[in-house]
């Protein structure tokens, strides 16, 4: 973007004159902690008491003396019905996957097929988990190219189909790989027929077709188009999986929920066409792909993209003796197929955030939205659920990239966090109907309680590594101190006072920055290599008052979320081509900080404190 001289004035200057300014980048405030397992550690310590207060609902393994039972939420005590796992992982602290918490519901404990109590080598339905797999399979496989063919150019039931262009015909010349991974593309939901089909709830069920059509006003089937029953019907009554072709001519003629790329819509079938897609393009199946690519080079010796052989079965959570894991996935597998366990999960997770497999500039780029939800919380990646969480102390942003399971008798959730290089999965199973709830509710526990401590520990960890005085040494005489603290609740690196060669320099950081605190935030680490980290300057942490950038007031453009906004702004000032705002540290391997370069005053300071 080109920024002419007047226009950087005129927001520099315009910026001088608010209060509150937005700290705007989506990143960390401080390098990752280092340190969640430790003694020491606040995130140990948070994470100890969340999960005393866990199992004080729960009330441990059965049998559960009732006067020792928490009384709280009522969801987390439907989660005593539901066996879980949950499990951390960490890139910065090898030991983080060692903190897990496992629940055994009386269930499982009296289960006559599988394990009969859980911990983390159970394998569990992954259920939707899946779709990161298969995305991540396509982003290890697919050229860019791949990406943007269209389905009706890969799938051939999808060419032919009688599309005339109406609201009622999907375009699948205009649908790509890249907009289903990203649940964009506007395609059916599920497959037909599936679970929500209510013609299938009354033959499944047993319900007379008449006293639903009393309850609903629907018509009766005796009028409706014998073509509208789907290829695939006959499979489904016999309890088999549908193959690809009569699924595909199902789905071929129903009308899209959206055009696409208009907005995310959550689709199962968007995922099933995808791995048809992948499988058609790379002549593999989805199941090679993810062993090939993704299980082997991770070492995810206990997770399997069809329910895993018998000889698993000592070790697998069954909530159904008769049925087992039923059927092999078939066709649907790319949707929600694989079988895990909480500590290939921790592999998977420390994999992605690690940049094990695509390279780190790659993986930033999946870890990104996609598109927007209405919800100003809530937006899709590909296939990712990212939950936006405002700290109610600092208002900073932390984007969890997550994505949620709920299939048959389990449910999970995978969660990470980028900028702590941080994670969590739980993994539960069980006939409850709370089951979902219960998951998602855990998912909240447990990272309303980790995400203040993994900040308070990445604290904490500055104040050790980074804050101090750094200062001159030579050669010769230069009377150049730097101050930095990382005093509590700040969300990032404060400089506290700042004299170059003589000159105090705090009066002019406010006049081109506004009113302190002035914060560093780490910007370019090169990929986790120790050595050197830069950190660049930005304005003031905004007040929860004035967290919403002037909605209250209806100024979006004018407000500081436009005039002020840090990340316009970063790197606009510079003096002979250094920016003003860029800090080089020197990082010993033990994450201490011992010298700072200031490229803009053209020195070196020693960290003497
Ligand atoms: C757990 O299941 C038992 C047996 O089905 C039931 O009696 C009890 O109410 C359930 N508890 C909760 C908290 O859902
Ligand atoms: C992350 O990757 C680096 C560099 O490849 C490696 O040294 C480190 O052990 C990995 N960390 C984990 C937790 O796997
Ligand atoms: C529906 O009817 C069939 C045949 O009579 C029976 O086997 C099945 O158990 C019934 N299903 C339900 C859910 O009642
Ligand atoms: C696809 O794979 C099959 C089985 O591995 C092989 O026989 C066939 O030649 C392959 N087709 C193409 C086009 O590569
Ligand atoms: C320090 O200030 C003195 C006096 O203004 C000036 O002569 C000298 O060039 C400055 N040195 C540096 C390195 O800024
Ligand atoms: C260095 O400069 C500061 C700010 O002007 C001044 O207060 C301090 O006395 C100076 N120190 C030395 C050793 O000259």
């Amino acid at each position: 973007m080109h920024i002419s001289l007047h226009h950087t004035f005129a927001l520099v200057a315009a910026q001088s004159l608010i209060t509150g300014v937005l700290g705007d980048f989506s990143g960390p405030s401080f390098p990752a902690p280092r340190d969640l397992t430790s003694d020491q550690s606040l995130v140990k310590t948070a994470w100890n008491s969340v999960t005393k207060a866990i199992e004080a609902q729960v009330c441990g393994p059965s049998p559960c003396n009732k006067r020792k039972r928490a009384s709280g939420s009522s969801i987390l005590e439907a989660a005593r019905n539901i066996t879980f796992s949950i499990g951390l992982i960490s890139i910065h602290d090898p030991k983080a996957p060692s903190l897990q918490f496992h629940h055994t519901s009386p269930e499982i404990a009296v289960s006559t097929k599988g394990t009969t109590k859980v911990d983390d080598k159970s394998i569990y339905r992954v259920a939707s988990i899946t779709k990161v797999f298969t995305v991540l399979a396509g982003l290890l496989k697919l050229s860019d190219a791949e990406w943007e063919r269209p389905l009706s150019n890969i799938l051939a039931p999808l060419s032919n189909q009688n599309n005339n262009g109406g609201v009622l015909s999907t375009p699948w010349d205009k649908i790509t790989m890249r907009a289903l991974a990203a649940q964009i593309g506007g395609v059916p939901r599920d497959g037909f027929p599936n679970l929500g089909e209510i013609a299938l709830q009354i033959r499944q069920t047993n319900a007379s077709e008449a006293r639903v059509m009393a309850i609903t006003g629907l018509p009766p089937s005796s009028i409706i188009d014998p073509l509208s029953i789907p290829p695939c019907a006959a499979y489904v009554e016999r309890n088999e999986n549908c193959p690809a072709e009569p699924y595909l001519q199902g789905v071929a003629n129903r009308a899209p929920t959206f055009s696409p790329w208009s907005t995310p819509a959550y689709t199962n079938n968007g995922f099933t066409l995808l791995g048809l897609a992948m499988a058609a393009v790379t002549n593999q199946t989805i199941g090679k792909l993810y062993q090939d690519n993704i299980l082997d080079p991770l070492a995810m010796a206990s997770t399997f993209s069809d329910p895993p052989p018998t000889s698993e079965y000592p070790r697998s959570v069954i909530v159904d003796a008769d049925t087992g894991f039923v059927q092999p996935n078939g066709i649907f597998v790319s949707s929600g197929g694989v079988f895990s366990t909480t500590q290939d999960l921790a592999r998977f997770g420390t994999g992605i955030l690690n940049s094990t497999l695509l390279a780190p500039e790659r993986t930033r780029r999946w870890l990104k939205p996609v598109s927007h939800t209405a919800r100003l919380q809530y937006a899709v990646g590909a296939p990712w659920e990212i939950i936006r969480h405002v700290s109610p102390v600092t208002n900073k942003v932390t984007d969890m990239y997550t994505k949620s399971g709920d299939s048959g008798l389990y449910s999970s959730w995978l969660v990470l966090m980028p900028e702590y290089g941080f994670g969590f999965s739980i993994l539960a199973a069980g006939t409850s109907l709370s089951r979902f709830e219960v998951v998602a509710t855990l998912a909240d526990t447990v990272s309303q309680a980790l995400l203040p401590a993994l900040q308070q520990q990445a604290e904490a960890e500055a104040a050790r590594n980074i804050a101090g005085t750094y200062e001159y040494s030579g050669p010769g005489e230069l009377n150049s101190t730097l101050v930095l603290t990382a005093a509590k609740d700040t969300a990032g690196v404060v400089i506290s006072s700042w004299v170059s060669n003589g000159t105090d320099v705090m009066p002019y950081l406010t006049t081109i920055a506004g009113p302190a605190p002035h914060r560093l935030l780490p910007s370019v680490d090169y990929d986790a290599r120790p050595g050197q980290v830069a950190f660049r300057r930005v304005g003031n942490v905004d007040s929860p008052a004035t967290s919403t950038g002037g909605l209250e007031t209806g100024a979006l453009f004018a407000g500081p979320g436009m005039a002020a906004a840090d990340w316009v702004l970063i790197d606009a000032s510079t003096y002979y081509g250094a920016g003003l705002s860029l800090f080089v540290f020197d990082v010993a391997s033990d994450g201490k900080a011992t010298a700072v370069t200031i490229p803009v005053y053209r020195v070196t300071l020693s960290r003497s404190a």
